[in-house]
């Protein structure tokens, strides 16, 4: 299977301040250990790099909002972030001295289209013009991210952003100014950013923009919401924003761009905290869970078994149009890795339950090393090689004509 690896930028620092990527050793590695279409590279995400957010036309995102109100406990904001905006240049002649041979941004949908859908701003697309003709010109591939969480909060205000299905259709012409206006330079489409991740940290827990959640589920205090429901509505709408935006990619662009759609999943792996067969099948379910929710409909047009038994009517199901737009409607998979767990089996509470209530597991800890007797590491911060393995290996068992890209790895800062 073709695989690429975006390492994180930490990584890539330590790697180039220690020598070139394709001469001395690193590590005790060389570029020529690994194969050719084995492509090393870095990932940002719009709001996170660009800073300019008043700048252009750029209308606010939801991330705007939250920010502003104070959500972020170090009350930081992405008015400047690391101003991308202005000095992409520079930062792609860093990449191209590093020996980046890949790199995957995101775009900004409320810079590219203000008013979420209608009028496409000139500035905002003359930017993304930009940043890609300067990749090309220093012969780095471009990977393009649709949506890293920050869809236009005019959206969001309009109809609820991801909650509401009209989102569909407005993902997907917005995904057709993007694949009409860059297709000829970008053949490596991702749709959607960590669904999982987005849904439950939206809507679920309340901790991401717009930080909907309802008592007892929200880590933070959040004034509407519905745990309960929101995060499986939101998930099952990015699901099929994607598998439309794909289906317009294939009959419209692809015969002459020649380029792939995939979606991004969070890929933390489980291991079970004991050899019972009650925590062997909690792992397997964790994996269910994480990866089935957002990949098993691609392969089979329908959520995991376990998951339709366990959240009910709570979890929308797909009709059969729905169904058969979602099923085959992935080129790959893109993946972040960033640590592993150990999970044991919860009983399933017979009460109100939210996502992680219907999947029944306790996630106890994470793995950041192999167990050494009774210690089990108590940071969710530590990579897990091993875990990125297993990973690796249970997606091309369970999806195996699926090209994977690594889009995020390495050690998380959270
Ligand atoms: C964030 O802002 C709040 C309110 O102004 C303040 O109480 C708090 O100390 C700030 N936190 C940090 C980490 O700066
Ligand atoms: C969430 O939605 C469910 C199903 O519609 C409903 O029964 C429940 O009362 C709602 N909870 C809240 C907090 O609104
Ligand atoms: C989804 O994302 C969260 C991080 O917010 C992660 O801890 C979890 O393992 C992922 N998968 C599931 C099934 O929640």
């Amino acid at each position: 299977m073709p695989a690429i690896t975006f390492f994180s930028l930490l990584l890539l620092f330590l790697l180039s301040s220690a020598s070139h990527l394709l001469a001395d050793p690193v590590l005790g590695f060389t570029r020529s250990d690994f194969p050719r279409n084995f492509v090393f590279g870095a990932a940002t995400s719009a709001y996170q790099y660009e800073g300019a957010v008043a700048e252009d036309g750029r209308s606010p995102s939801i991330w705007d909002t939250f920010t502003h109100a104070g959500k972020m406990t170090d009350n930081s904001t992405g008015d400047v972030a690391a101003d991308g905006y202005h000095k992409y240049k520079d930062d792609v002649k860093l990449m191209a001295d590093t020996n980046l041979e890949a790199y995957r941004f995101s775009i900004s949908w409320s810079r590219l289209i203000p008013s979420g859908r209608g009028a496409v701003n000139p500035k905002g697309l003359e930017y993304y013009n930009n940043v890609i003709d300067e990749l090309v010109k220093n012969g780095i591939q471009v990977h393009v991210m649709l949506s890293h969480l920050d869809i236009p909060q005019i959206l969001d205000d309009e109809y609820g952003g991801w909650l509401s299905p009209t989102i569909v259709e407005d993902f997907t012409e917005f995904a057709d100014v993007c694949f009409r206006e860059f297709g000829d330079r970008v053949s490596y489409w991702t749709t959607i950013d960590e669904p999982n991740v987005s849904a439950l940290g939206s809507y679920d827990n309340g901790i991401f923009a717009p930080g909907r959640c309802s008592d007892p589920f929200g880590i933070t205090k959040c004034t509407v919401g519905n745990s309960t429901i929101e995060p499986y509505i939101a998930a099952h709408n990015m699901i099929l924003a994607h598998s439309s935006a794909t289906r317009l990619y294939r009959e419209k662009y692809r015969a002459a761009q020649k380029g792939a759609v995939g979606i991004n999943v969070y890929s933390s792996w489980s291991y079970p905290l004991t050899n019972s067969n009650v925590d062997i099948e909690a792992a397997k379910r964790y994996l269910d869970f994480v990866f089935g929710w957002i990949l098993e409909p691609f392969a089979s047009g329908d959520y995991p078994e376990v998951m339709r038994t366990n959240a009910g009517t709570r979890l929308p199901s797909f009709t059969k149009s729905q169904s058969q737009l979602v099923k085959g409607a992935i080129d790959f998979v893109g993946i972040n890795h960033y640590y592993s767990m150990y999970v044991n089996d919860r009983p399933l509470d017979k009460g109100t339950r939210d996502y992680s209530a219907d999947m029944s597991v306790y996630q106890r800890a994470s793995r950041a090393k192999p167990p050494s007797g009774k210690q089990v590491p108590s940071s969710s911060s530590r990579s897990d090689p091993e875990g990125l393995q297993l990973v690796l290996q249970y997606l091309s068992e369970s999806y195996s004509d699926l090209p994977i890209y690594i889009q995020e790895n390495g050690k998380s800062n959270i």
